[in-house]
């Protein structure tokens, strides 16, 4: 189910509020993919859902381990950073498609590096610099993801 929205973000704040805002939306199971060049607010954006689902501490950017695991209260939240990202056969090797699961929360940011090894995201999020900041287009892809984006706010 396909639904959009759009914000301009001022400043870092802004990408951290909106992001709280949509976490509280959130259930189990769900993926969202970050694109958007470097420096465009993808790592800044998941530390705000990570503040949003209760996560104080810091949130290094996964570079070269490709994914940093969080286990939260409710359910395990995997922060994936795909640039460094190169063979696909380390995809399975590294048990990666497991961590795709009903119970867990994937944010992938470099999702094109994955190319079609990656299943179909709820939430796909699309970052880019402008004169006043930042322009953040939201764009769902399941009723999941749908209802998620209406309530963000
Ligand atoms: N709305 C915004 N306006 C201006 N700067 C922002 C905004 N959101 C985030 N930033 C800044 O942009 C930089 C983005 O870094 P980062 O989140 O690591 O980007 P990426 O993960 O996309 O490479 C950070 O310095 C952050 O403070
Ligand atoms: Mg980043």
């Amino acid at each position: 189910m396909i639904f959009d929205s759009n914000y301009d973000l001022k400043d870092e704040s802004e990408t951290l509020r909106l992001a709280q805002s949509m976490a509280i939306h959130l259930h189990p199971g769900m993926n969202l993919y970050l694109k958007g060049e470097l420096g465009a607010g993808k790592t800044t954006f998941v530390r705000g859902l990570l503040r949003g689902l209760g996560y104080q501490d810091k949130v290094k950017s996964p570079t070269y381990t490709l994914v940093e695991p969080y286990s939260l209260e409710k359910f395990t939240f995997y922060h994936f950073d795909l640039y460094r990202f190169k063979d696909e056969h380390e995809w399975d090797d590294a048990g990666f498609r497991e961590y795709f699961n009903k119970a867990s929360i994937c944010v992938v940011e470099w999702p094109e590096k994955a190319g079609h090894i990656l299943p179909e995201p709820d939430i796909s999020i699309e970052l880019s610099h402008e004169s006043f900041g930042r322009h953040i287009h939201l764009i769902s892809h399941t009723s999941l993801g749908a209802e998620c984006l209406k309530a963000t706010i």
